[in-house]
This record gives structure tokens, sequence and C-alpha cells, in this order.
């Protein structure tokens, strides 16, 4: 039985990723941010296994990975994230931005430091980390989103080292665009709801092998680039 652990598993992408895991006969390691927010993820049928955890807080990542140490986890899922502070040029937001940051650059990147030892043990050892083709500075036609936009960027350029320093551990990674998706953070005007852009993202997941290993795909499995 395959094993995988996401973030941010109470709503949007991550709830249907644990959705679709655990109807798939997956054991699923899902996290929320604190007990009072676990949400729909409750009702949420199989074999899973809810944790706290908070992305912005390296105490927090080390603390889940040593309640894990020993388990498999063959897929990792950095799902969490924040939009942060939308400020114009003329109104950056210094903090919030930091917080940006750490919740969607460092968080996930210590969350793989923290884990690679459960994945390195696992039989498909994946990571894969739920970025935006926002954070593509080739993409960038529009400007603003200074936090939004450069956590991404730095999220993935952070993944990509993890791609060539655990290569030799046999551990693939991928950052991955969901498509613009009507979720809380997406809104109602999105392209798509979280079921396709999860189907699609798991199907990525599932293709990836080392040859592809750091390199940033959309759900439909195109290629984006940096
Ligand atoms: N929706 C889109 O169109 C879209 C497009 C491109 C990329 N993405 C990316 O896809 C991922 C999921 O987004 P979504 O659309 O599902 O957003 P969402 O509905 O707003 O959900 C965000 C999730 O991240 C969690 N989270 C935020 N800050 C956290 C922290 N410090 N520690 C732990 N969990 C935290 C939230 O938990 P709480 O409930 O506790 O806040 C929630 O579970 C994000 O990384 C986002 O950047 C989304």
């Amino acid at each position: 039985m395959p094993t995988v652990f996401i973030t941010g598993a109470n709503r949007g992408l991550g709830l249907e990723f644990a959705r679709q895991y655990a109807a798939d006969g997956w054991r699923v390691h899902a996290t929320v941010r604190s007990e009072e927010k676990i949400y729909d993820l409750q009702e949420v049928g199989g074999d899973v296994r809810i944790h706290i955890l908070d992305m912005a807080d390296s105490g927090s990542i080390r603390r889940a990975a040593e309640k894990l140490s020993g388990e498999a986890i063959d897929v990792l899922v950095a799902n969490a994230g924040m939009y942060g502070p939308s400020g114009p040029l003329g109104k950056l937001d210094a903090e919030g931005w930091a917080k940006t940051l750490a919740t969607n650059a460092v968080g996930p990147t210590l969350l793989a430091e923290a884990f690679a030892e459960h994945v390195a043990r696992s039989e498909m050892k994946k990571m894969v980390a739920v970025s935006s083709k926002m954070g593509s500075i080739a993409d960038n036609g529009s400007g603003g989103s200074y936090a939004y936009r450069s956590s991404k960027a730095a999220l993935n350029a952070a993944w990509k080292s993890l791609s060539v320093d655990l290569r030799e551990r046999g551990i693939t990674v991928a950052v991955l665009h969901p498509g613009w998706v009507r979720t809380d953070m997406g809104g109602p005007n999105g392209l798509i709801d979280p079921p396709e852009s999860v189907a699609g993202m798991r199907e990525v997941i599932e293709g990836l092998t080392d040859e592809n290993s750091g390199e940033f795909f959309d759900y439909k499995g195109q290629r984006i680039a940096w």
C-alpha cells in the first residue's frame, strides 16, 4: 500500500489530493495547521492520518518528521501555501512578504529536508511542490504580486537544487503548476475545479522518472519555462 504525505490538506487542492489518494487505497498523512481547522478532511474515508503542521514554523516541521520516523513515504506533496500581500509598488509590505517567503519557499524546502529519509526508504521516492506559473520569471508579463511571485520563484530554485542533491538517494523531485483552480485562493473565476487539477497532477506525479527530475510541469504535463 503506497503512502502519501500532503500539507494543507484541510481545504482546496490539498483536501482533493487527500480524497483522491485515499479513494485509491493509499495511506494518507494529511496535515492541517490546527485541530480547529480540520474541516472536511474529517469526512474523508480510508486510511487518513491527520497531523498538525505549520509551514512557517521550522520546529513544527521537524516534530512532524520525528513523529513519522521509520515510516516510508512514497510521495511527498508540499501543497500548503498562501498568496500573501498583493499591495502594488508603493505599498509593499515587508513583514507580509517575509511571511510569504517563509510559508511558500523556506517551509516546503525544510519539509523536503526533514522528510528525505522517509521518502528515500519508500518504493516510489517522489517529492513534488505545488508551485505556480506566477513563479515563472519567463511568464511574467503583468507584474505585481511581488510576495507571491517571488516566493514561488524561490521555491522553484530551491527545489531544483533538491533535485540535484537528492538524486544520489534515488529521489525524484518536481514542481507543479495546478492550473487556475476554483479554490479559496484561486477564487470563483478560476478555469477548473480541484478534481480536474488534482487528477492531472497525480498523473504527472505518476509519470515522473529520474530523467525528468528537477522540472516544472503544469497539471497537464506541459513543461513551464523558469
Ligand atoms: N488555486 C489556484 O488557482 C492556484 C494556482 C497556482 C498555485 N496554487 C498553489 O496551490 C497550493 C494550494 O492552493 P489552494 O488553491 O488549495 O489554496 P487554499 O484553498 O487557499 O488552501 C491553502 C492551504 O494551505 C494551507 N496553509 C496556508 N498557510 C499555511 C501554513 N503556514 N502552514 C500550513 N498550512 C498552511 C491552508 O491552511 P489553513 O486552512 O490553515 O489556512 C490551506 O490548507 C498553494 O501552494 C497555491 O499557491 C493554487
